[in-house]
């Protein structure tokens, strides 16, 4: 592992980082590339106020542009994805299209330490006949025994996060989805805390559909969400939440006949947002000029600076590098009050669920950052 990042300084510039101290957020919301905003310009607003309802052209292009980029960042073909304006939403018209072809199998699986507004999808899914079921938060994400041991021949389908919001465990997204494949099971992901900070393509993770956003390590803003689906399954998929965009041809405008658009774009629906995707776009545009594996590197070359000088007896308490995704999520316990001080007092954007303090590196944080959060926690020093 890099003990320290050699990364040029203007990379952190094409930013706008909220001061004064160091921002460790991102796994709340990221922070917006300068060149964002004059793409929200040119793509959105002077569209909208040169050409009025002739804008349309333009801001499809844009929706295009969008689809494209998650391809270029993240695999898979742009046709295979779909605009979302989040992942409940997207998982929500996911459940709701899979065919009804008389199986018994009716169980929803993930794991409870899931983003909960995923798991409110899954409950909410009952009133179609699903059941929605848990696996105890004691049993371990990261184990692909917890996954082998509930992906019983009941489930229809299970969720699986990539990176768990709360925990900053990773789960084992690949092995799952070889377990999913062997026995029948529709294999869906959430990439919500992994993309843009840990390197993967959504192509080769062996998942049916993966579900993401671009308001954290995206740096897209909230509103971009998105949904991929491997391409032998769209056409099996009959979203019941549609509209003029998930049509074939969506300029047919005829009230009697609908078809489903033949790729990912049938989960579109009615008149979509702009302006997320625009602004989402161009992010990724930077990103993917910066490039993954570099953040990634970064990340972890940051996390290396903060433990080397945090407290000894603290040092226990930091996640393996490997079973852990962009965020340093670390149990404060009694301490919590203390941490929770002393960071603040430093000037330390973070936070907290629960007894977890939760402290994100991205492209915009230098080493001095890592120092100083690391020298602010209270404790003996090395
Ligand atoms: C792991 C994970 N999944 C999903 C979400 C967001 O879901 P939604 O876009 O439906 O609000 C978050 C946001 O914090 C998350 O951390």
């Amino acid at each position: 592992m890099p003990m320290t990042s050699s990364l040029p300084p203007e990379t952190a510039e094409r930013f706008c980082v909220p001061g004064p101290g160091p921002y460790a957020l991102t796994h709340s919301v990221g922070c917006l590339p300068k060149a964002s905003m004059d793409a929200l310009h040119a793509g959105f607003l002077r569209p909208w106020s040169q050409l009025g309802g002739d804008a349309w052209q333009e801001w499809l292009a844009r929706h295009d542009a969008f689809r494209s980029a998650l391809a270029d960042l993240l695999g898979g073909m742009p046709e295979e994805y779909c605009a979302q304006a989040n992942l409940s939403s997207g998982l929500s018209k996911l459940l709701a299209s899979l065919p009804r072809n008389g199986s018994s199998r009716r169980v929803l699986l993930a794991a409870e330490d899931s983003f909960p507004s995923l798991g409110f999808v899954l409950k909410q899914a009952e009133r179609f006949g699903f059941e929605a079921r848990l696996i105890p938060h004691e049993r371990s994400p990261a184990l692909l025994e917890t996954w082998s041991q509930a992906l019983t021949d009941e489930v229809r389908a299970v969720l699986v996060t990539h990176v768990h919001s709360q925990t900053g465990v990773v789960a084992p997204v690949e092995a799952i989805a070889r377990l999913c494949a062997d026995r029948e099971i529709l294999c869906i992901v959430d990439i919500a805390q992994s993309a843009g900070i840990l390197p993967l393509a959504v192509h080769t993770l062996g998942a049916h559909v993966v579900l993401g956003s671009c308001v954290k390590w995206l740096c897209g803003g909230p509103g971009a969400g998105f949904m991929w689906i491997a391409p032998g399954l769209i056409e099996q998929l009959e979203p019941a939440d549609v509209g003029w965009l998930s049509h074939a041809d969506p300029f047919r405008f005829d009230i009697h006949s609908f078809e489903y658009a033949h790729d990912a774009r049938r989960f579109w629906g009615g008149t979509p947002s702009v302006a997320p995707f625009v602004l989402a776009a161009a992010s990724l545009h930077v990103l993917n000029e910066i490039g993954v594996q570099t953040i990634f590197a970064h990340n972890r070359a940051l996390m290396n600076v903060f433990a080397m000088e945090m407290p000894r007896a603290w040092r226990a308490r930091l996640p393996a590098p490997e079973q852990t995704g962009g965020t340093l999520c670390i149990r404060a316990g009694s301490a919590l009050d203390a941490v929770r001080a002393r960071l603040q007092e430093a000037d330390v954007r973070f936070d907290c669920r629960g007894e977890i303090v939760r402290l994100s590196f991205h492209i915009v944080n230098t080493p001095e950052h890592a120092l100083r959060i690391a020298r602010a926690w209270p404790g003996e020093r090395p």
